[in-house]
């Protein structure tokens, strides 16, 4: 009998580790995973690169008028067993984790019809349910429904430490004050926006990863997807 196919929403703060364990977990279940931070972050590369952007101010209206403009896709790589994220057919992995889109991107993802678009195809590519995927409305907005949520949480200093060590091991040049300052900032505008704010489901399960491997986080995790999906609860 095939198995029950589940759909799981992993939000939390920037640098909870959502994606590894995410990751971690859809590689785990054979599930697909998405990464919904790098699409708000592909969309502000786009504004930054297109002249939406100067000094201190996003063009809005002129961001809106070009959403159409905007095409993003995963395509998987059987090298590093990654999804990759592809803006208007180029690889912009790498450029995404950029300090620029760190500074801009709680901006670009305050804009409605912004949010209107990247859930429209979250959704999309969740309809078949067997999927893990991570952000910051995932089980609030995108899947309500969702059979496991989980909400991800650690103590700032833990999370700037993780962010710079994945920084530099991507060469991308950073200080701990400058990062950490980045992560508190976009939680106070992520948390404090109108258009679907982070915020824990009533349904959401907490972990608190501070003193966690992402090894232990995995063996949680995994094992409450298993007692749905094996109907055990
Ligand atoms: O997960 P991340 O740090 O790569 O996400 C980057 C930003 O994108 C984050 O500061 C807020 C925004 N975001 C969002 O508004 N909604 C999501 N579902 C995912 C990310």
């Amino acid at each position: 009998m095939p198995r029950r196919k589940i759909t799981i929403a992993v939000d939390g703060y920037s640098s909870c580790g959502k994606s590894t364990i995410a990751r971690a977990l859809a590689s785990r279940l054979s599930y697909n995973y998405v990464d919904t931070g790098a699409m708000y972050r592909a969309v502000t590369l786009y504004a930054l690169n297109n002249g939406l952007i100067n000094g201190r101010t996003l063009d809005e209206e002129g961001l809106i008028d070009e959403l159409d403009a905007i095409h993003i896709e995963f395509h998987f790589n059987p090298e590093t067993k990654v999804s990759e994220i592809l803006l208007n057919g180029e690889n912009v992995e790498n450029d995404i984790r950029q300090m620029d889109v760190n500074d801009w991107v709680s901006q670009v993802s305050k804009v409605a019809a912004v949010r209107k678009k990247m859930v429209k195809m979250q959704q999309e590519l969740g309809k078949g349910k067997g999927i893990a995927m991570d952000g910051r409305d995932i089980g609030t907005t995108v899947f309500p429904d969702a059979e496991l949520k989980i909400f991800m949480t650690a103590d700032p200093d833990v999370r700037a430490l993780r962010r710079l060590a994945e920084l530099e091991s991507k060469q991308i040049p950073a200080h701990f004050e400058q990062v950490k300052e980045n992560l508190l900032q976009r939680d106070h505008e992520d948390m404090n926006r109108s258009e679907s704010p982070l915020r824990k489901a009533a349904d959401a399960i907490t972990i608190d990863n501070t003193h966690l491997s992402p090894d232990e986080q995995l063996k949680m995790v995994e094992q409450l997807a298993l007692n749905l999906i094996e109907g055990r609860k």
